[in-house]
């Protein structure tokens, strides 16, 4: 499962990332980590703690596209919160064990997806029973047959032969669609919980979670008989089947393993939580409160969830922030601590800007091709024009505010808008993009500050 090698895991970033080579390396090697861990005698397994991460740089690099992207590889319980998000415990709003809460939850879907995947071919026999039960009702068991009438007579057998057969007659209909346009008769469950909306300090979530298990239990559902397709029919019985055959125990505990084993928790802006330089006081209490009761959750602490405690001792933790009023020094000790690995990302340059726009799979040029191909329109980049738009791009980076590759798409959207405006009423045509037209289109307002300060 996660057995990419880190160089793997670092070649998979690289679809999607350029350059910030030092970071992905960095979060590759704990992710190998992980799975190191889990091969390290029982003993020894335990005392191994992650190594957590602080990956820092200029807003619009990559950090949380390289944490997006890392999710997607992980096939671990992964949770991406925002730091400035929290709370201090006792005031109102979202506090840090949430995050472990959420995790739980995570984990516990995944584990589900899993099991019902897994289940499935076992769900859809018994719903096409049941189908093939509501289409014959006279349904004919031998052996059922056999103890009613004894002894058995070859009138009878025959019987039993010709429901047989009509059974898998009807089978084969059903597997070929043949029966789609009928409707059966279904029993099916009907959720009777009143309609309520529950407001709650800690949001809408978790209190929301709880009382509606709770509701759920004073009101048992109640079934009710609907007429419905055929299709529709199986649909709901593969659903009931598998809600049946479900472990539930079994998912919550294979489920509470993965999360304290292999979990990740990317902590985004990290930096908003630092207190700036010197002044201790006003938002900046509440600040360092989050900070604290962070500590013993990165440290290895107890979570109450509702499907049990969690231990976090082996979650791993990867904070990101651009530090650029804050520094890590900031945080206070005992975070700065917890985080031994730094990864510094570098801010983009007009070549990065280049390839950005036109390598990784999701590429703001291949974006812009795909959404104007739906109008009929084939739009192409000239190397030049591309070249123009990563040096403009550059440009306003520097006199304006940096945000990175982020710019792109304030310069690609300028570009196009008259294309986008018009598009469907240009059908058919094909537009190459030339670097005259983009410095056309943008050199007088990245020219003005002020302009470029307002549009780009
Ligand atoms: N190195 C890169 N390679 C490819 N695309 C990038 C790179 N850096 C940023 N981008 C693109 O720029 C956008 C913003 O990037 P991202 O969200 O990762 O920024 P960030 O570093 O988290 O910034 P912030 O500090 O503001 O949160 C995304 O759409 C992303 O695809
Ligand atoms: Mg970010």
């Amino acid at each position: 499962m996660d057995t990419l090698t880190p160089r793997q895991i670092v070649a998979e970033l690289d679809k999607y990332i350029i350059g910030q080579n030092t970071a992905k390396r960095m979060v590759a090697i704990a992710l190998r980590n992980r799975w190191r861990r889990r091969q390290v005698p029982e003993d020894l397994r335990d005392e191994i703690a992650p190594k957590n991460i602080i990956m820092m740089g200029p807003t619009g690099v990559g950090k949380t596209e390289i944490a997006r992207r890392l999710a997607k590889l992980a096939e671990s319980p992964f949770l991406k919160v925002e730091a400035s998000k929290f709370t201090e415990v006792g005031y109102v709003g979202r506090d840090v064990e949430s995050m472990i809460r959420d995790l739980m939850e995570i984990g516990i879907s995944m584990v589900k997806e899993e099991q019902y995947e897994a289940l499935r071919p076992k769900a859809e026999e018994l719903a096409e029973e049941r189908i093939l039960d509501i289409l014959l009702p006279v349904r004919q068991p031998r052996k059922f047959r056999r103890n009613q009438i004894t002894p058995s007579s070859k009138e009878n057998d025959d019987e039993v032969d010709v429901a047989q057969r009509t059974r898998e007659k009807f089978r084969r209909l059903l597997r070929n669609g043949k029966l789609d346009d009928r409707e059966v008769e279904i029993e099916t469950q009907v959720s009777s919980l009143p309609v309520v909306e529950i407001f709650s300090p800690g949001g809408m979530e978790e209190m929301d979670i709880n009382i509606k298990d709770m509701m759920s239990s004073f009101f048992p559902g109640k079934t009710k008989r609907r007429r419905v397709k055929v299709p529709d029919a199986l649909r709901t019985l593969v659903q009931e089947e598998s809600n049946r055959l479900l472990d539930n125990e079994k998912v919550v505990k294979t489920a509470k393993g993965r999360v304290e084993q292999t979990g990740i928790v990317f902590v985004d802006e990290l930096d908003k939580i630092a207190s700036s330089h010197g002044s201790s006081h006003g938002p900046d209490i509440s600040r360092e409160g989050v900070q604290r009761d962070l500590l013993p959750i990165i440290e290895g602490s107890n979570v109450n969830t509702k499907h049990g405690v969690v231990k976090t001792d082996h979650i791993l933790f990867i904070a990101a922030g651009a530090f650029h009023v804050s520094k890590p020094s900031d945080l206070i000790p005992e975070i700065q601590g917890r985080f031994p690995l730094r990864a510094e990302l570098s801010a983009l340059t007009r070549n990065d800007f280049v390839r950005i726009l036109t390598e990784p799979k999701n590429a703001l040029v291949k974006q812009y091709q795909e959404l104007l191909k739906t109008e009929d329109l084939t739009l192409e980049f000239t190397n030049e024009a591309i070249e123009e738009m990563a040096i403009l791009a550059e440009e306003v980076n520097e006199r304006a505010e940096n945000i990175g590759a982020r710019r792109l798409h304030t310069i690609m959207e300028k570009l196009l808008e008259e294309i986008s405006f018009n598009a469907p009423e240009m059908g058919g045509v094909a537009i190459t993009v030339s670097p005259e037209m983009v410095r056309e289109r943008l050199s007088e307002i990245v020219k003005s500050d002020d302009l470029s300060r307002y549009i780009l």
